[in-house]
């Protein structure tokens, strides 16, 4: 199964994870994508997508994610499978904790996604 992850990050927290992730992962190899150097295009070459996103200023989109956040209204989930991390603090931000994995969440999930 071809594989991609992407992230976007801020202060590194959610790169260090992505970079855990592709080193743990044996199921295959992941391709890892900075979402602040590169747009989704690729997205359509994998089978799996990760996305993962830190939600920052009381529930708000990570700032890169922001960049490319039109792009992800472009692409094509029809039988593709979808994963998600989602950084935050809990204790900091309980009110906003996670928010902005969910609303990446909620903006694909019915977009003919493979369950
Ligand atoms: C100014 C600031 C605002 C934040 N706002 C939120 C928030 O609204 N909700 C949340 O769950 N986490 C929030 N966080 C926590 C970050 O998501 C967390 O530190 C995360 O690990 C950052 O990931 P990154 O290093 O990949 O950018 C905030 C952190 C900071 C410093």
């Amino acid at each position: 199964m071809k594989t991609a992850l992407f992230y976007g990050t801020t202060t590194g927290n959610t790169g260090d994870i992505a970079d855990k992730v592709k080193a743990e992962w044996d199921i295959s190899d992941i391709d890892l994508f900075d979402v602040a150097d590169t747009t989704l295009d690729s997205a359509s070459h994998y089978d799996l997508l990760i996305f993962a996103i830190p939600t920052w200023d009381y529930g708000e989109v990570q700032e890169d994610w922001l960049d490319v956040w039109e792009e992800v209204d472009q692409l094509n989930f029809e039988g593709k499978q979808a994963a998600f991390i989602g950084l935050g603090d809990q204790y900091g931000y309980p009110e906003w904790f996670v928010d902005a994995m969910g609303m990446l969440h909620d903006k694909i999930v019915n977009r003919g996604l493979k369950s």
